[in-house]
């Protein structure tokens, strides 16, 4: 289980209430399953290359939120999913967000910030 799965995990409860008072739908299985598939597209960026793993030549082009989202509506999975994907990085900066796509953008972000960009900084 990736850190963005177990931190949305552990952070459900504590934002779950305020989406109820607001009346807003906050759905468990759409944050767990979004969490758990967010990146399923990340293994399309990447290829083989004289032993080593590098970026493939079509991966600006078709960056894993997109393929992930293609992924995911090719397997049939429901399109709150399918959205969640797609917008889950900067693809969906200016895009409508589900509360459950906003929640695991963020903690997205935050795990990015406190452990890939904080590393470079090093
Ligand atoms: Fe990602």
């Amino acid at each position: 289980m990736t850190d963005v799965t177990k931190l949305c995990m552990m952070e459900y409860d504590a934002l779950e209430k305020y989406y109820t008072r607001h009346g807003v739908p906050f759905d468990w299985d759409t944050v767990v399953a979004g969490a758990l598939l967010h990146d399923i597209g990340k293994l399309t960026e990447f290829t083989m290359k004289d032993g080593s793993v590098t970026h493939g030549k079509d991966f600006e082009l078709m960056r894993h939120p997109l393929s992930g989202a293609l992924i995911a509506s090719r397997a049939g999975l429901p399109n709150t999913i399918v959205h969640l994907i797609a917008t889950h990085s900067f693809e969906g900066d200016r895009s409508y967000h589900t509360a459950e796509s906003a929640f695991v953008r963020t903690i997205d972000i935050f795990v990015f910030h406190a452990s890939v960009a904080g590393l470079k900084k090093r």
